[in-house]
Order: C-alpha cells, then structure tokens, then sequence
C-alpha cells in the first residue's frame, strides 16, 4: 500500500484529502500541531471511513526538530512516504489593514519555515526514490491582493519555492507539485467577511487534489477553473491595469 502524509490534516482541506486517500487504500499519516484537534479529527472520520490505516501524528512544523523526529518516525515505523502535502498553514485575514508585525512573523514561521523544515527533512529520505512533495499555496500568491500581505506573501513566496525547487529537485528525482485552490469552505475561510466567489466544499477541493496527484502529472493543480483561471488572468495585467481595477471594484 501507499503511503501519504498530510500536514494540517486536522481539518479542512487536509482532513477531507485523508479521507479520499484513506477511501482510496493509502495509508495516511495526518499531522497537526493539536493533538486533541487531531484525535477528534480521527473519531470525525471513524464516522464514516475505515480508520485502520490511519494514524495521527502531532507535528509542529514550525519546530524545526520536531519535523525531522516525526519525518524519520513516519519512514521506519509506518512505510515509506509516497506522497507528502504540505497543507498546513496559518490563516488571518487582516481586515483593518494593520500592519502587525506579530501575525506577519507567526505566518512566517508556520507557512513558509514550517514548510522548509518538511522539504529539508523529506528531501534526506526521498533522494532517488521519485516521490512526490505537493506544497499547498494558493492562487493569493499570484499577486499582491488588499489586506493580504502577511497571508499572500507566504502564498507567494510557496509558490515561487516550488516553481525553483520543480528544477532542481528534478536531479535527486523528486518531484515537486503546487496546488491553487479557490475559495473553499473551511475553518479558516469562516473568518472572511466578504462573499466569496465559487466557494466550494473541502470534499470537492479533495476530489481535485486526489485525481490531481494520481492520475495527471501536470505541475499546478488548480481549482474550481474559473475562478482560479480569472486570477491567473489578473496576473499578467500591467500594475496601471491591476491597480485601476481593484480602485473600481473595491475601492483600494
Ligand atoms: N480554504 C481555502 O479557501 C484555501 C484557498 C487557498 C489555499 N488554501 C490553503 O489550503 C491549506 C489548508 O487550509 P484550510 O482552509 O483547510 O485551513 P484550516 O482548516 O484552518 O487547516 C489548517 C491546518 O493547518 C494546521 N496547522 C496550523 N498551524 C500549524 C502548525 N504550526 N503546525 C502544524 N499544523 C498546523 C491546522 O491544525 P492545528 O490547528 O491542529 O495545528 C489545520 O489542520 C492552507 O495551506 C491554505 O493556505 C486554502
């Protein structure tokens, strides 16, 4: 059997991609840095899957140490990791457009070292073996967005790791996948106070992110195709363009 490890799996979108993959025969490892959340998260999804084949890990990922403990545990005392999605995140949305050093410091440390420390310690036991590393980012990252800074930035920032790490990850044959959800529903983006656009059901996201990583071999996976696609489309509007637009239709 295959083996998955999901950062953040403790909800949301990481706990809905557990249950494809449990329902699928992986063996899933689901990681968070709440133990109780995560046993909670195992009896949620005693519910209605088989949880033979799942185990629940606490990890940090912004513990550097810890990373690597439960990235060696995992290997000799489960199975090999075939895949590792680094989904977990921490999520603020800054409504007041504050600048607050603290929340731009914390998302630092668990998006983007939290997702470091889990590629260095993946990359010392994946070298040679064609294994997959998926970095949940986020189509936020494509640009600069009103009241996104701290959030958008570590998006941003994932994004662009990935694009670079896609090439030289090529040569130790690992290989390196980025997933651009739109808007899902889950504890994060209830604390949103706008209307979001397409917003879909994390069973949806996992459906996407399953067949995206099993059956197809694109880079980006991305979802749902309209909303994502329009963002990509802002993306390569010129700043004059980019910054009327947000002026008219949000009044930034
Ligand atoms: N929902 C969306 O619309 C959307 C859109 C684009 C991208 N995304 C991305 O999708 C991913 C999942 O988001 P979600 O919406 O499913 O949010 P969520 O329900 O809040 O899940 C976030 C997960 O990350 C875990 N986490 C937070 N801090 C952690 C840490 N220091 N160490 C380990 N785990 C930690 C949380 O568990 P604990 O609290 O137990 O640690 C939780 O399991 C994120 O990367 C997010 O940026 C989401």
């Amino acid at each position: 059997m295959k083996v998955i490890w999901i950062t953040g799996g403790s909800s949301g979108i990481g706990f809905a991609t557990a249950k494809k993959f449990l329902e699928n025969n992986w063996i899933v490892i689901i990681s968070s840095s709440n133990l109780e959340k995560l046993n909670n998260a195992k009896k949620r999804m005693a519910e209605t899957t088989k949880v033979e084949n799942l185990h629940v890990i606490k990890c940090d990922i912004s513990n550097k140490s810890e990373v690597e403990k439960i990235v060696l545990s995992i290997e000799n005392e489960i199975g090999k990791i075939d895949i590792a999605i680094l989904n977990a995140a921490a999520y603020s949305p800054n409504k007041n457009q504050d600048f607050d050093l603290d929340n731009y410091e914390l998302l630092i440390d668990v998006n983007l070292k939290g997702t470091l420390y889990c590629i260095n310690s993946l990359k010392k036991v994946m070298e040679g073996r064609d294994n997959t590393i998926a970095i949940v980012s986020s189509p936020i990252g494509y640009r600069g967005w009103p009241t996104s800074g701290a959030y958008g930035m570590t998006k941003a920032a994932q994004l662009n790791l990935s694009e670079s790490l896609f090439f030289d990850f090529k040569k130790v044959k690992i290989k390196i996948r980025v997933i651009s959800p739109g808007f899902i529903d889950t504890e994060a983006t209830r604390l949103n106070s706008f209307k979001m656009p397409f917003l879909k059901s994390a069973s949806f996201a996992a459906d996407q992110i399953y067949k995206g990583l099993v059956f197809k071999k694109r880079f980006e996976i991305y979802f749902p195709f309209l909303i994502v696609y329009f963002v990509k489309i802002l993306r390569i509007l010129p700043y004059w363009l980019y910054f009327y637009l947000w002026k008219k239709i949000g009044k930034f």
